[in-house]
């Protein structure tokens, strides 16, 4: 049997405090094998490391979300650094440049994403982009400071298939959700399409991005099915493959091999 490998998650997220235990519990038997749990704030930092170093199959990511970088020290940087020796941590992230919300400066967001990217570099650990409505910004960042990189994935990847050409070509991967399966996803399809099988990772995002038929309510690992099915089908591969080359993938990405 083949494992669903959940690149990206927030099961530290206070929408899975009724039942984060049960539902982690139950994760192996509904063919869900290993997750990465991401880092968003200071406070998501320590939490993910709490659920990593209690779950066998779960690892974390430490970093600070551009929405969530507004206070963020040098402090929290060295913090950040000392945590990512940590065994079950396997990336940086998640960082990046967000003009959706718009609620920090940009140039704050830009220089924190900039001092991450570099911390990544020094501890020779992968990164986890977020990106939205900031195409051009993040791309420029991206190349100017690629040079001795350690790879990556672009999360919840939004845009198009030219966009995609430009991160495929630094040898990114590309982490597909829920959006997958909606109506209005033609733009992620299209990426899918064209993207080689082999830098597709999947990933929920959860508590957000529920797939359809689940769309609008609480998501998780176990709903990834369904991006499975939308996958296999645009891929003209069996479901089977999909998480068996999808799983072997994100193993490639976090270095879990
Ligand atoms: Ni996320």
């Amino acid at each position: 049997m083949e494992y669903i490998f959940d690149t990206h998650a927030h099961y530290d997220d206070e929408d899975f405090d009724a039942d984060r235990y049960e539902l982690l519990d139950s994760m192996k038997e509904h063919g869900v094998g290993t997750i990465v749990n991401i880092g968003a704030s200071m406070r998501s930092c320590k939490t993910t490391l709490a659920l990593a170093e209690k779950y066998p199959f779960v690892y974390g990511a430490l970093g600070v979300h551009p929405s969530d970088c507004g206070m963020m020290t040098e402090e929290d940087i060295q913090w950040i650094k000392a945590n990512a020796a940590n065994e079950k941590i396997v990336a940086i992230g998640e960082i990046g440049l967000d003009y959706y919300w718009d609620n920090v400066e940009r140039d704050v967001q830009k220089k924190w994403f900039v001092r991450q990217l570099e911390i990544a570099k020094e501890i020779g650990l992968p990164v986890i982009i977020h990106s939205r409505d900031a195409a051009q910004d993040t791309l420029e960042i991206m190349k100017s400071e690629h040079k001795d990189t350690t790879g990556g994935v672009i999360h919840c990847f939004s845009y198009g298939v030219e966009m995609a050409r430009e991160y495929l070509n630094m040898d990114y991967f590309i982490g597909v959700g829920g959006v997958l399966t909606f109506k209005n996803g033609k733009k992620l399809k299209e990426v899918v399409e064209y993207a080689p099988m082999d830098k597709l990772v999947l990933e929920t995002d959860c508590p957000y991005l529920a797939p359809v038929p689940y769309r609008g309510k609480r998501n998780s690992s176990l709903y990834l099915t369904h991006v499975v099915e939308e996958m296999a089908a645009i891929k003209g591969m069996s479901v089977e493959d999909v998480i068996r080359v999808t799983a072997e993938n994100a193993k490639r990405l976090y270095r879990l091999v």
